[in-house]
């Protein structure tokens, strides 16, 4: 895990850098809208192209006076003109298009799952499309994963649960905090706008204005990549691997995902243990904010990049830990944009602050 922060500018001072040429395809989804806003204000990048699976060019309303230009048909030719390219795509177009673009030298930071898990069975069973995880994939929970991301040609950017819930529970793994034995219980809840624009039968106003409702048991495919984060830093401390059960919750919220995660921790780990490790990992973080014990709440993020912390510990060792996120930003594209910060050597915060 790499707790130093870096948030300051890596190119020399004196030397004038052009604006990076950046595409996003998807760019009429809930993903794809949030980068653009992004993007058309981010002062490093120039927005070169944005595409859909529409035949025919168009303007989005929601963007007038942001960004001037149209939404044009996806071509991944045109898409080989940028430096950087965004895909806010289906998991299937997104392994279909990668490594392609990455072949040809474009970077390349990808929202959907296709290139998230590294183990090839866990890949086939949840993400079959994929064929080829080009060479320079890394997988960027940012603020775990600095470096890596900052020398990659292709990042998987995490899923929205995986990303308040890795957040919370990867220090503690990988500080060897917790109980082996115990299971790690993430029960997380989610705004529609997780499910992406197209309204389905589960997600249709009717079905989810005034109910709560729990979905994908033993079944979500982001179960298998907070397993594997849990994993990747239990790796660090040597120790043997707790099962995760990952319950999703569909709530009536447009946007927003907070994560109780529940764990035990080894005799002797007290809740004042647990603060000083996570100010050791996230002090100087700029978008993790640790609330400790008041807890944290969906709206004090929604709209933002923040991920807030919050954490309780009893005499027994039981631990309960909160996590809340924008699932539209710091659970996909403002976590893609402090990603594409890293790669391109500058402040982290750029265009997200
Ligand atoms: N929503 C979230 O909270 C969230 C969080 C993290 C990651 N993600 C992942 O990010 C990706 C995008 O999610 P989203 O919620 O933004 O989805 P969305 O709202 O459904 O948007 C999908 C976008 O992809 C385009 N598209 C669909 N099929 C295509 C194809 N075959 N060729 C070209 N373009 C195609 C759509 O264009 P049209 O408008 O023309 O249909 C639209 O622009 C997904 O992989 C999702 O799993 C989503």
């Amino acid at each position: 895990m790499h707790t130093a922060v870096d948030t300051g500018a890596r190119r020399p001072a004196a030397t004038v850098v052009p604006p990076a040429r950046v595409a996003v395809a998807g760019a009429t989804g809930y993903t794809g809208q949030e980068l653009l806003r992004i993007l058309s204000r981010h002062p490093s990048v120039s927005l070169t192209a944005a595409m859909s699976s529409g035949t025919t060019a168009r303007r989005l309303p929601a963007l007038a006076r942001l960004w001037t230009g149209e939404i044009e048909p996806l071509s991944p030719d045109s898409l080989r003109n940028a430096e950087v390219v965004f895909l806010a795509l289906p998991d299937k177009a997104a392994a279909e298009i990668a490594p392609a673009l990455v072949d040809d030298g474009v970077l390349v930071i990808d929202l959907s799952g296709a290139f998230r898990l590294r183990q090839e069975a866990e890949r086939a069973r949840w993400y079959p499309e994929t064929q080829r995880v080009p060479t320079g994939t890394a997988y960027g929970l940012t603020e775990l994963a600095r470096e890596s991301v900052a020398a990659a040609r292709l990042v998987a950017n995490p899923g929205c649960y995986p990303t308040a819930t890795l957040l919370a529970v990867a220090p503690i793994a990988a500080a060897g905090f917790l109980d082996p034995h115990a299971d790690i219980i993430v029960d997380a809840k989610s705004g529609v706008s997780g499910a992406g624009k197209t309204p389905s039968e589960r997600t249709h106003f009717c079905e989810c204005h005034g109910s709560i409702a729990a979905y994908g048991v033993f079944g979500h495919r982001h179960g298998a990549e907070i397993q594997q984060g849990v994993a990747g830093a239990l790796g660090e401390s040597g120790e043997g691997q707790p099962v995760v059960n990952f319950v999703p919750h569909l709530v009536p919220l447009d946007r927003g995902i907070l994560s109780t995660i529940y764990v035990r921790l080894k005799s002797g780990i007290t809740e004042d243990a647990l603060s000083e490790l996570y100010q050791q990992t996230y002090g100087a973080a700029p978008f993790v904010r640790l609330v400790g014990a008041t807890l944290p709440e969906i709206k004090h993020v929604a709209h933002t990049n923040f991920c807030d912390i919050g954490w309780r510990v009893d005499a027994s060792g039981r631990a309960v830990l909160v996590s809340v996120i924008d699932n539209l930003l710091k659970g996909a594209s403002g976590q893609a944009v402090q990603n594409l910060n890293l790669m391109l050597g500058i402040d982290e915060r750029t265009g997200l602050w």
